[in-house]
This record gives structure tokens, C-alpha cells and sequence, in this order.
């Protein structure tokens, strides 16, 4: 048995370690290889704050967009780190670092939401998504229903990664995963539709930098 007075310093010492390292004990709350800020300033360097946005009601900041982008690779099951970079960088190059959810150049109605996908897209989207059945079945135009999309920053983000998870073939996705830019390339031209550009290109490179793929 431990005298009293030993009792008494292991608890002091305990209680100092305990009070004087709160990091150490809040670690453990943040998943391991969870998103953080810096990695997506990183990405989306105009992103820090929404002062002066270009859109009224469109701007998201880099804080936003960690919480919502987390939160949908959660939902969509989107694990892999070059997979994860591959949908941050087209949500980013696409929205001009989250500034914009509305395609505003040319302005196609409906087409938006941070992965900027065309109507028919967000069609097949929102009708994925039970929560919002009754909205869905109310709506009368491709811009109403891209409006339904955006006022929820959980659907706003969730697009990217839906869209890679359902619209994207097994072997686009199986060769994405590798993390070369042989299969962005192929993400890019054989599953999003579109052409690599240097700008893109510079996005995905910071992605892949940034989230250490
Ligand atoms: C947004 O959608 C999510 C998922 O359906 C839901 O949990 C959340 O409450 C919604 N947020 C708002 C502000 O309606």
C-alpha cells in the first residue's frame, strides 16, 4: 500500500501532466488524416476569407469548405488521398476557390454547385437525395432545383464527391487511386468531360502537394 502522501503527488503530478497538456488529450478528437485549413488554403489560396465576394450568397471559405468537403468523402466513402485531391481540385479550379456555386460564364441555368455540374447532373443528384424528395418534386426549373442544391452547403460541397462515386467507371476510378497524372488526366477528359488546361493542371498539382498524395 501506497502511503497517503504518495497517493496525494501521484494525483498532483497526474492532475499538472493532465491541465498543463490539453493537446495531447484533444488529439485524439481529430481524425488521423483528417482535412484541415492550411491544406485547403493551400489549394484554394484566394479562400481565407469571403470579403468583398465577386457573388452575392455564393462565397465559401476554406474553413467552410473543410467541414463540408469532409463530411461528403465521409458520406460518399471517398478514402483514397488521390481521389480526395482529384474532387478538391475540381471543386476549387471550378468555383474559383469557392467564391461562386452558379455558373456565371456563360450563366447555364441550373449548372452549379461547387463542382459546377451541368442540369442534367443535378438532376440525377437531387433526386439522390431522400431528405429532399418533397423540394425535388415541387420544383419547375433547372435553375429552381440547383437553388435547392445550394442552400445547403451539405449538398453544395457533397456534388464532387458524389459525382466521382456514381458517374465515374470502376477503371477511371481504379487508375485516379494510383495518383499519377496519367489517371487525373483520365478523371479529367473520360469521366468529368472536359480538357486539361495548365490552370487545372496547377490545382490538381497543389492538391496532390498539399494532401501528400
Ligand atoms: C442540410 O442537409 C443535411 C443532410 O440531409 C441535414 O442534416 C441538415 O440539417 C441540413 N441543413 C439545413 C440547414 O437544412
Amino acid at each position: 500500500m501506497l502511503p497517503t502522501t504518495s497517493i496525494t503527488l501521484l494525483l498532483t503530478l497526474f492532475l499538472t501532466i493532465t491541465s498543463a497538456s490539453p493537446i495531447s488529450f484533444s488529439f485524439p478528437l481529430v481524425a488521423r488524416g483528417a482535412l484541415t485549413e492550411t491544406q485547403m488554403l493551400a489549394i484554394a489560396p484566394t479562400s481565407k476569407n469571403c470579403d468583398n465576394p465577386p457573388a452575392k450568397g455564393e462565397c465559401a471559405t476554406a474553413k467552410q469548405a473543410v467541414k463540408f468537403t469532409t463530411q461528403s468523402f465521409d458520406k460518399y466513402a471517398v478514402t483514397s488521398k488521390a481521389e480526395q485531391a482529384a474532387v478538391i481540385s475540381l471543386m476549387a479550379f471550378e468555383s474559383d476557390d469557392f467564391k461562386y456555386n452558379k455558373n456565371h460564364f456563360p450563366g447555364v441555368p441550373g449548372q452549379g454547385t461547387r463542382n459546377m455540374q451541368s442540369p442534367a447532373y443535378n438532376k440525377k443528384y437531387a433526386a439522390s437525395i431522400p431528405a429532399l424528395k418533397d423540394k425535388v418534386a415541387k420544383v419547375s426549373s433547372p435553375a429552381a432545383l440547383l437553388d435547392l442544391l445550394r442552400e445547403n452547403e451539405t449538398y453544395d460541397f457533397g456534388s464532387g464527391a458524389w459525382f466521382l462515386t456514381t458517374q465515374c467507371s470502376k477503371d477511371v476510378r481504379a487508375k485516379l487511386q494510383k495518383g499519377d497524372e496519367a489517371g487525373w488526366q483520365m478523371y479529367i477528359s473520360d469521366c468529368v468531360g472536359t480538357s486539361v488546361t495548365d490552370e487545372r493542371k496547377e490545382y490538381w498539382e497543389r492538391a496532390v502537394k498539399a494532401l501528400g498524395v
